[in-house]
């Protein structure tokens, strides 16, 4: 190979692996999502400009604690595209999280984006897992103030620490981050993945796979103000 084609390659590789690792770059000043539209694009078709207004780039309530009587005490108050069509295209998401004591946000990986957290009240415990073969756990125990870093595609999970109600604000570098939680994926899939593969990945009985399966795994991110009915944290 020649100097010049092995330079050409590496750049090649550094270019198509910036452009592939987050939302792509915008290339007008916004580009407030049409929902309505039938046109299917990566993101979504810009809803016409000069009908854009200050309401499309606001959405309150952010200072409200969500509600977190359920299974995993914790819930998701989100600013994605989804609730805030005028961040199509620019590649950002922002969650309030809250947690009741004891409340748990399981392990879960976000495919298109890397998180950061910042917590602003209580103790939460933060960490994430590096890839195979190496698995190396990297965790804190955060208090107010304190930010850690999820990066992208990595498994990570947070809970509440402390014994009175934590809240955090996390942000992601995607509109729509997309969260695929563990238990839900391998447990709660429809249809069920074969009990005897699980087993065998798992070193488990396949009694207590089929018990794990049928099981509902619940969705801490299911929101009423989804318009779209697709689940994005
Ligand atoms: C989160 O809180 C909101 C506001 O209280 C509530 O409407 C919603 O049902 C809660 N979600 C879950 C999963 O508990
Ligand atoms: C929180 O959700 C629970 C379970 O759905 C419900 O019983 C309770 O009334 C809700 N609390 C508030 C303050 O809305
Ligand atoms: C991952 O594991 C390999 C083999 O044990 C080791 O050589 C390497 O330093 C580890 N990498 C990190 C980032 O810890």
């Amino acid at each position: 190979m020649t100097a010049a084609k092995s330079i050409f390659l590496a750049f090649f590789a550094i270019t198509s692996s910036l452009c592939l690792a987050f939302d792509p770059s915008p290339l007008q000043d916004f580009c407030v999502a049409d929902f309505t539209s039938q046109v299917f694009v990566n993101g979504f078709v810009c809803k016409n400009p000069t009908t854009v207004t200050a309401e499309d780039f606001l959405l309150s309530g952010l200072n409200k604690p969500g509600n977190t009587t359920n299974p995993l005490g914790v819930n998701f108050t989100t600013a994605s595209v989804f609730q805030l069509p005028g961040l199509n295209t620019l590649g950002l998401t922002l969650v309030r999280i809250d947690y009741a004591p004891g409340g748990v946000n399981p392990p879960h990986t976000h495919p298109r984006a890397t998180e950061v957290i910042v917590v602003l009240e209580g103790t939460v415990y933060a960490g994430f897992v590096s890839s195979s073969p190496n698995d190396t756990l990297y965790s804190k125990v955060l208090s107010a103030g304190d930010v850690f870093v999820f990066p992208q595609g990595l498994t990570h999970f947070n809970m509440n620490y402390g014994h009175s109600h934590a809240v955090a604000l996390v942000v992601f570098n995607s509109q729509n981050p997309g969260a695929i939680i563990d238990a839900n994926n391998l447990f709660g899939a429809t249809p069920p993945i074969n009990d005897y593969l699980l087993a065998k990945s798992f070193q488990l009985s396949k009694e207590t796979v089929d018990e794990l399966q049928a099981k509902t795994w619940p969705n801490p991110a299911v929101r009423a103000n989804n318009v779209l009915g697709v689940d994005i944290l």
